[in-house]
């Protein structure tokens, strides 16, 4: 059995039918053929879209020439009152010098720094899932709260149970209902001058959001001053200086990043998480050999235990590949370019697919089975380099690359040691693009202590 992918469309429809599709689900919208092709174009009356699988053609946009394929302004409309001026929307100079105080947060050594702190964000998982032992169980809820979790630990010293956390976390999820979608506004054609309105409901929730998060950067504002500020990526990010103009983030700028250090850092690594987990009841002969494995965590907590987790890792590579959380990423054009044989004009949008990248048909021996054992053979390894960018590629790459690749596996390794989970006949999850690929009605799982 191969593991869920979602029906593709046929191969001509009408444009009516592609936005009443891509309403429905960004995925499914697409037809089989993108999972072949090395380029292929999309007109709608007001723009034109190009979607490039080309692996040397994904490099010179994400790498080659950044610069001069900055972020699509269409996709960021809707996340904007949340995120304001944050990293993830910013372009150009103020991108560069944001990067510039963010990256040395995440370098490896803060990563090791950081691990006491996923450590117990793991361990509290663990014992919230033990409540729910024996029962049919949620699993993308379950593993949203721990990556919210780990996220407050790491940035802020404190648990999600902590009251302004706890908050924030409730109040995101309805900004999500809310706000659907991602991508969806890259593709829809409307013109750049109609203006966007967000519902009152999105700007009531994003403002109480920011609030909530203001509350907590001036507290440590505060205790920074004082000098009793806890060392985790918050002080870390608030007291760093931009080499280039000495300058640091004010109070608003960090609201507007740790806005999306929440958003980009809790969401992703939940919806991967939820993805392996599924996988592993799927799969329970490799579920077995990571609970072995997990073994190793029996002793005291200590970061160099990571690179016994392994097979771990490997898996999770392998769900990030079959489920990539954030499925496609939008670049606009700067100036006329030639990709292949055609001629892309002018601010064009560029669409880079990771979920059809990762399983196209001419790079990937049998691309859309589970197989996490591929990472060890010729194939996978060169596909790894050149077809494989779950977490994007370049200067833009994701910022917490290196700190998802830790939290992914030691999470599921914790949650293995302790409990088996188990597939519930009909009850198999399918595939739909949100905000990041989510389950069209969630991830049903037993959960068995083991
Ligand atoms: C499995 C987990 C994760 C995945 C798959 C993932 C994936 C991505 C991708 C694909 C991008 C690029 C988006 C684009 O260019 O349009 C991105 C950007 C970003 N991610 Fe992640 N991410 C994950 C976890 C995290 C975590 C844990 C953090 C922080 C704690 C984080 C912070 C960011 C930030 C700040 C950006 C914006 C970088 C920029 O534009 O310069 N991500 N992520």
């Amino acid at each position: 059995m191969i593991p869920p992918k979602p029906p593709a469309r046929p191969d001509k429809v009408s444009l009516w039918r592609y936005l009443k599709l891509f309403r429905q689900d960004l995925l499914s919208a697409q037809p089989a053929r993108l999972y072949r092709a090395w380029m292929a174009e999309f007109r709608t009356p007001f723009f034109r879209s190009y979607l490039v699988n080309q692996p040397d053609l994904v490099d010179t946009v994400l790498k080659g020439r950044p610069d001069d394929f900055p972020k699509s302004n269409r996709i960021s409309e809707g996340l904007r009152p949340l995120l304001g001026n944050s990293v993830f929307l910013t372009n150009g100079e103020t991108w560069k010098r944001q990067r510039r105080i963010i990256d040395p947060a995440f370098e490896g050594g803060r990563l090791r720094d950081t691990f006491p702190a996923m450590w117990a964000a793991s361990e509290a998982a663990v014992n919230r899932l033990a409540a729910q032992a024996g029962q049919e169980t949620e699993i993308e809820e379950i593993t949203s709260h721990a990556a919210a979790d780990v996220i407050f630990r790491t940035l802020f010293s404190i648990p999600i149970e902590h009251e302004v956390a706890a908050q924030v976390f409730t109040r995101f999820r309805a900004y999500q209902r809310a706000q659907p979608l991602l991508n969806l506004a890259a593709f829809v054609p409307v013109p750049r001058w109609v203006p966007r309105f967000h519902s009152r409901q999105t700007r009531r929730n994003a403002a109480v959001i920011r609030g909530l998060i203001r509350q907590l950067t001036d507290t440590r504002m505060e205790e920074i001053r004082a000098g009793t500020a806890p060392d985790d990526l918050a002080t870390k990010i608030m007291t760093t200086t931009d080499p280039q103009t000495g300058d640091r983030f004010d109070t608003s700028e960090m609201v507007d990043q740790v806005a999306i250090f929440f958003l980009a850092g809790h969401e992703t690594s939940a919806s991967a998480l939820a993805w392996t987990l599924y996988l592993m009841a799927l799969y329970p002969e490799w579920q077995e050999k990571l609970a072995e494995e997990a073994r190793a965590l029996d002793s005291p907590p200590d970061f160099s235990v990571m690179s016994k987790l392994r097979l771990s890792r490997d898996v999770f590579r392998e769900a990030l590949r079959l489920y990539p959380p954030v499925p496609m990423m939008v670049r606009e054009t700067t100036c006329p370019e030639h990709f292949r044989d055609r001629d892309v004009p002018k601010g064009a949008q560029i669409v880079l697919s990771p979920w059809h990248l990762h399983r196209h048909e001419r790079l990937w021996e049998r691309p859309d089975d589970f197989d996490p054992g591929r990472w060890h053979t010729e194939n996978g390894k060169i596909c790894q380099r050149n077809a494989y960018m779950p977490f994007s590629a370049g200067p833009r790459v994701c910022t917490g690359a290196g700190f998802a690749m830790v939290e992914g596996p030691l999470i599921l390794s914790m949650l293995l040691r302790r409990f088996r989970f188990e597939r519930i006949a009909g009850r198999d999850p399918v595939p739909v693009a949100h905000l990041t690929v989510r389950a069209a009605d969630g991830i049903w799982l037993r959960v068995l202590e083991r």
